[in-house]
């Protein structure tokens, strides 16, 4: 018989919120998003993913199609959508977290977290698939570097900083739920 009498622990605030994976291409968002999810017992969304159902199109084909500045007017009614959703597990996109409209939106819906990377990493990581039309020209990799470069400002103003590292998603998993455990409303 559970004992009725015994306190209930009381809910942390993040536990009311989104938490709201945001960092460059190759940290992992939507890795590590959909395993913290399942840990949680929430949903998951990715940011890219529902851009392109409502679309019709990959991210490829409407960078191609539609230009860099349609995908991020897309990209910035996708967050307005989900932001409004109960609370669950969302990855960005990489460049999401960029706009200021879209910052401030997820300070006030969402807990954000900065899963951050080394350039090797990411570089690592995204030369697994073909399909980031940022990266596709010759100088990708030195483009990667400028872009860590003009974010870091932007990602570090999230509530919470986690490092992205090689090895097992669990570990950083784990390091989100303890970050998590400590966090505040400002
Ligand atoms: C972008 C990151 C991509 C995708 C698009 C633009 C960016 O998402 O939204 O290619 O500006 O950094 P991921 O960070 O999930 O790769």
């Amino acid at each position: 018989m559970p004992d009725e009498s015994a306190p209930s622990s009381p809910l942390l605030p993040y536990e009311g919120r989104t938490i709201a994976l945001v960092g460059l291409m190759g940290a992992g968002k939507s890795t590590v998003g959909r395993r913290l999810a399942e840990k949680l017992g929430r949903e998951f969304y990715d940011s890219d993913t529902e851009i392109e159902k409502a679309a019709g199109l990959s991210i490829s084909e409407i960078f191609a199609r539609h230009g860099e500045a349609d995908f991020r007017r897309g990209e910035k009614q996708v967050l307005r959508r989900l932001l409004e959703l109960p609370p669950h597990v969302l990855a960005t996109g990489g460049g999401a977290y960029i706009d200021a409209e879209t910052r401030a939106l997820m300070k006030e819906k969402a807990v954000t977290v900065w899963l951050n990377a080394d350039l090797e990493t990411l570089w690592r990581r995204v030369q697994k698939r073909d399909n980031r039309p940022l990266l596709k020209r010759a100088d990708a990799k030195a483009h990667l570097s400028h872009l860590v470069t003009e974010r870091e400002p932007y990602y570090s103003q999230a509530d919470l900083h986690v490092h992205s590292k090689d090895g097992p998603h669990t570990n950083t998993v784990a390091a989100i739920l303890k970050a998590l455990q400590t966090w505040t409303p400002e």
